[in-house]
Order: structure tokens, then C-alpha cells, then sequence
């Protein structure tokens, strides 16, 4: 495992997020009111850039694409794929599976990921 600086928070506001390549991984960092978490970049779904999606309800990251919800700090799906209407024929075959997460450590006011 390594351990990355990301930047300092204060380059990363409360309610953004910020995309990185670790060691081959495309990784999302997030600031939310809980502190900094980081996951796997892409949806589990069919692998939209969550990068592109919204943060909601203060800890949650929506799909751009059919509107999965996980939660930012355990990579948990809160909402499946439900977006368009019509969705759930994939979603046969596209099963619920959470995000891959990342440890994140802030030292002296930086960011820090382990990949
Ligand atoms: S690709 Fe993310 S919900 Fe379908």
C-alpha cells in the first residue's frame, strides 16, 4: 500500500470532490461535512464517472448517468440504478455492488490517500 499526498484541504472545499490517477487507480476524493473519504472513481454500475455526478443529501454520490446513490463514506449503494424508466431490465443483469473506498488521512492540513 502507498500513501499519496492529494493537496491541501484547503483546495478541497466542503461538498466537492476531486479526481485522481493513484498507482494505476482512478480514485474520487470528496470533502463532506463528515471529514474526507475517497472511492473508486467509476460507478459499479456500468461504470459512468461519478466524477461528473452530484454530492447529495451531505454524503452521497448520484450517477450521472441512472442515478445510483452510494455513500461517500463507506461506498455502500444507497439507491440502485433508477434512471431512466426502465432501468431495472439492466439492472438484471447489473447487480448492486458498492464502490471500492480508500483510506484517507489529513496530516498538518493535508490530504492524504492510500492506495
Ligand atoms: S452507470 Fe451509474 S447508475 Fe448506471
Amino acid at each position: 500500500m502507498s500513501k499519496h499526498l492529494i493537496c491541501n484541504e484547503s483546495e478541497l472545499p466542503l461538498n466537492t470532490m476531486k479526481a485522481v490517477k493513484l498507482d494505476g487507480n482512478n480514485v474520487l476524493v470528496y470533502h463532506i461535512e463528515d471529514g474526507f473519504y475517497a472511492t473508486q472513481s467509476s460507478c459499479t454500475h456500468v461504470f459512468a464517472p461519478l466524477k461528473k455526478g452530484k454530492i447529495v443529501d451531505g454524503c452521497k454520490i448520484e450517477c450521472p448517468l441512472h442515478r445510483a446513490r452510494f455513500d461517500i463514506r463507506s461506498g455502500e449503494v444507497v439507491d440502485w440504478a433508477n434512471f431512466p424508466p426502465g432501468i431495472q431490465l439492466l439492472n438484471a443483469v447489473r447487480k448492486e455492488k458498492a464502490l471500492a473506498t480508500y483510506s484517507v488521512s489529513l496530516e498538518e492540513g493535508n490530504v492524504f490517500v492510500s492506495v
